[in-house]
């Protein structure tokens, strides 16, 4: 296994450029699924869940080649197969080939994703959707077996909480049932947008893009298609926060600053310059400087609120702050798992059920020690925290990092950071 070794203290600057969305990326790859011949998708990661998904679909028939990051996927000829639990446990997006496989051959059987670092995170929704449809859906050895004879019928489908692959996986699978399906609470996140795109592109019928309500008349065949993935917008935060906390002048470039709507406003609070242009973010916080960072509150919401993805990225750079605040993790109830890690290299931190109070210990208060990555979100706080700290980091479990971060070493290091990676 590889560890990430971090020299701490050192200023970032220079410019760097944002991969295709991770949770973009996924579902647009399990809508292919849906029609047969040749799709194109643009922008594309190189990641670990990206690969996942991929090796996937080759188990379900489908055939795939990348140049550069464009992928060719040609699901003329799709089986009907298991996906197994080993995939599942390795990355629970793998459910989002439910919707896509009901849509196209009427059944599907996906091994139940457990909980994981982050929550219990149940898949409720998506099934009790489907179940509107007409599909029966039942709970075998550990796996969802869900089937219907003929079509899927549309339906009025409600979210408890609008959930991001819930929304994704319902919608997918509605695009090809009879009559008209309401979607109300839906997620409103920008990956969903994207899918939509895709999904209209296929021929689908979707209006509400961007609301919390969609309405989709469902047609008989889709055909493929090219859809480009848009700008990682975690990624793209992750980079500013940590220009945040290590100081420096750092350009974000082929993002979507209209996609970061809540972080930009936090880290101007926080004290952070930030010019916003058409595709890209400048951050500038003057090295010297540094002890005039604020303590900022936050609440993750759903889009267009803070995004939980964010949170522990956020907390790193708290830890900074010449002040006190309070984070709110609203979406998920185990998301502070970074938390004792932030202790062990001096950060100031209470939890109480879902709110943490950080005390900011100043720009000198955290100092590299070895820690360990428990998820990816958790692990690129890790990697902001080293990149502030006096002397070496060492993070061990970085393959989490490798599920969602593009070449992070490369880009940190194309922006002045002392980071590698050496094996444990
Ligand atoms: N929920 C249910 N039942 C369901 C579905 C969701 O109770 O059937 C609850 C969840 O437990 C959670 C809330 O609803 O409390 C929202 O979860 P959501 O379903 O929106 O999360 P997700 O779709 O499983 C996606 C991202 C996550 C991101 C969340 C929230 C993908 C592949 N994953 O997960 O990304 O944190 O939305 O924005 O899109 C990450 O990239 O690190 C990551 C975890």
């Amino acid at each position: 296994m590889e560890k990430l070794i971090v020299e701490g203290g050192k200023p970032l600057y220079g410019e760097v450029r944002v991969s295709g969305a991770k949770n973009a990326a996924l579902p647009l790859i399990a809508a292919t699924l849906l029609a047969p011949g040749v799709h194109v998708l643009k922008n594309v990661p190189d990641l670990r869940d990206t690969r996942t998904i991929l090796s996937l679909l080759k188990e379900l028939g489908a055939m795939w080649r990348r140049d550069g990051d464009t992928l060719f996927i040609d699901c003329t000829d799709i089986v009907y197969d298991d996906v197994s639990y080993d995939l599942v446990k390795t990355m629970r997006a793998s459910v989002l080939v439910l919707g896509p496989l009901l849509g196209r051959l009427g059944r599907a059987r996906v091994s139940l994703p457990g909980g994981c670092a982050i929550g219990e995170r149940p898949i409720n929704f998506h099934i009790r959707g489907f179940e509107r449809f007409g599909v029966t859906c039942r709970l075998e050895q550990g796996y969802v077996e869900a089937a219907i004879d003929g079509r899927m019928h549309g339906a009025t489908v409600y979210f408890d909480i609008p959930s991001v692959t819930g929304t994704e996986n319902i919608l997918m699978a509605s695009v090809l049932a009879e009559g008209t399906t309401v979607i109300k609470n839906a997620a409103r996140e920008p990956e969903v947008g994207n899918l939509i795109d895709m999904l209209v592109g296929m021929g689908a019928s979707i209006e509400g893009r961007g609301s919390s309500q969609l309405t989709v008349q469902g047609v008989e065949t889709l055909r493929p298609t090219t859809t480009e993935i848009i700008p990682d917008r975690i990624e793209a935060g992750t980079y500013l926060i940590a220009a945040a906390a290590a100081g420096g002048e750092v350009t974000v470039n082929r993002c979507c600053p209209e996609h970061l709507p809540a972080l930009l406003e936090k880290l101007t609070e926080a004290g952070a310059e930030v010019v916003v242009a058409d595709g890209s973010v400048t951050l500038r916080f003057d090295p010297q400087q540094r002890r005039l960072l604020r303590g900022v509150d936050i609440k993750t919401m759903p889009y267009p609120g803070y995004p939980t993805d964010l949170q522990a990225q956020f907390m790193a750079l708290m830890t900074l702050s010449s002040g006190i605040c309070v984070i709110r993790e609203t979406i998920f109830e185990n998301r502070f798992m970074h938390v004792a890690e932030l202790r062990r290299m001096g950060a100031d931190i209470r939890t109480e059920g879902s709110n943490a109070v950080v005390a900011g210990r100043g720009p000198n208060g955290l100092s590299g020690a070895r820690v360990m990555a428990t998820d990816l979100r958790a692990s690129s706080s890790l990697v902001i925290a080293g990149l502030a700290a006096a002397n070496r980091t060492e993070i061990s479990r970085i393959y989490h990092l490798e599920r969602g971060y593009e070449d992070l070493v490369g880009k940190l290091t194309g922006l002045g950071a002392s980071v590698w990676k050496e094996q444990e």
